[in-house]
């Protein structure tokens, strides 16, 4: 009986591939990108209703009107917070919902499949969350698909080609590396380092060596403008100003920082970003090495557009290293294939 029902009404189902990350929840949707949003949301204090969502949310971070409460409800990959990851996810899909035809929307007969992808290091508990909060949605079914895995297809690495391959996703919350091949992931490593930890260290910086108190999106705005993991010579007194709040005297103040303390403020993460790699290659089997070293790396995620990066992994690994088309988006757009490849692809991370 059931399986007449779905039969019946499957051609109203649909597959929506979801990259819920730390930074940045992104659906894709027949190939193409539906919705790409900060994994923000602003709730009511008392009701526990969604204020708003995504940008809207995050441009209220550190300026929210009383009675409402803004989270992130995603930490290091994974959820943080259930019930507000949850109401966001569930607000994304209304916003993808909104777009279907009336009938569709008015018999509420979207029960799409959905995939989401994991990060490698995720728990089972961890696992289960994300699992619940997708099927919360009035997902049909619902399949994981491991980042790193997610990220190879996504960049257009030939994941089914008896050929090993290899992927750094650098994003918000993690780094994950992995070496694919036959549609499996072989070897992986995640660290819960990613671009988060970088704006962290910024922010540190100008507390212990500038007596400056800064945010975190003044510390993401100057990483994404003067920060490297790569100085070339002549950069090192490239400044920017930077406005923050004096810790002895409390008074707002401006001051002028280099890209040389920048660079020397980000080292820490980065070299645990980097020892990451390190660690994936000497567990490569040889077959595989050789195909590393013949192929090179792909980098994705957001991370992977920090400058200099590529020349910095190339410089520890002597491999060729190239940044993928649309970093932010490989991820999403590789969660949505893999729901076609179900069957062929062997890395679905169990619950
Ligand atoms: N030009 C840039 N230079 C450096 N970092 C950047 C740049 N653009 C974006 N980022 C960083 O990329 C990160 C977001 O990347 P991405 O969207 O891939 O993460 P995510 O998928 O949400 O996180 P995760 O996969 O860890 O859960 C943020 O830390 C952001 O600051
Ligand atoms: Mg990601």
């Amino acid at each position: 009986m059931l399986g007449i029902k779905i039969k019946k009404f499957s051609f109203l189902s649909d597959k929506i591939g979801i990259d819920l990350g730390t930074a940045n929840t992104i659906l894709c949707c027949g190939g193409k990108v539906v919705l790409n949003e900060p994994s923000v949301v602003a709730v009511y204090q008392d009701s526990r209703k969604v204020f708003a969502v995504g940008e809207e949310a995050k441009s209220m971070l550190g300026r929210t009107p009383p009675g409402i409460e803004v989270f992130r409800p995603l930490r290091d990959g994974v959820i943080a917070d259930f019930d507000i990851s949850e109401l966001m996810l569930k607000s994304f899909i209304g916003k993808v919902r909104s777009r279907l035809s009336f009938m569709s929307r008015t018999f509420n007969l979207f029960h799409p499949d959905i995939a989401v992808c994991v990060p490698g290091g995720a728990t089972a508990v961890e696992r289960r969350a994300i699992h619940d909060a997708a099927l919360s949605t009035g997902a049909r079914r619902v399949l994981l698909i491991e980042e790193a895995m997610a990220a190879a297809i996504g960049s257009g690495l030939p994941v089914m080609a008896p050929v090993g391959s290899m992927v750094v996703d650098i994003g918000g919350g993690t780094t994950e590396v992995a070496v694919v091949s036959l549609g499996g992931v072989v070897l992986s490593t995640s660290v819960r380092y990613g671009g988060n930890k970088l704006d962290e260290a910024i922010v540190y910086f100008f507390r212990r060596a500038k007596n400056l108190s800064i945010g975190e999106n003044t510390a993401e705005k100057l990483k994404c403008a003067l920060g490297t993991a790569y100085i070339k010579k002549g950069d090192e007194n490239e400044s920017i100003k930077v406005k923050g709040r004096d810790i002895t005297l409390g008074i707002p103040k401006e001051i002028e920082v280099t890209k040389a303390e920048i660079a020397e403020s980000l080292e820490e993460p980065i070299m645990m970003m980097l020892g990451a790699v390190q660690a994936t290659l000497e567990k490569t089997p040889p077959e595989l090495a050789a195909d590393i070293a013949e192929h090179g790396i792909v980098l994705t995620g957001g991370g992977a557009l920090l400058d200099g990066l590529s020349e910095r992994i190339n410089l520890i690994t002597g491999l060729k290293v190239r940044v993928a088309d649309d970093p932010l988006l490989c991820v999403a757009r590789g969660t949505g294939q893999a729901l076609d490849l179900s069957g062929q692809i062997r890395s679905y991370a169990s619950l």
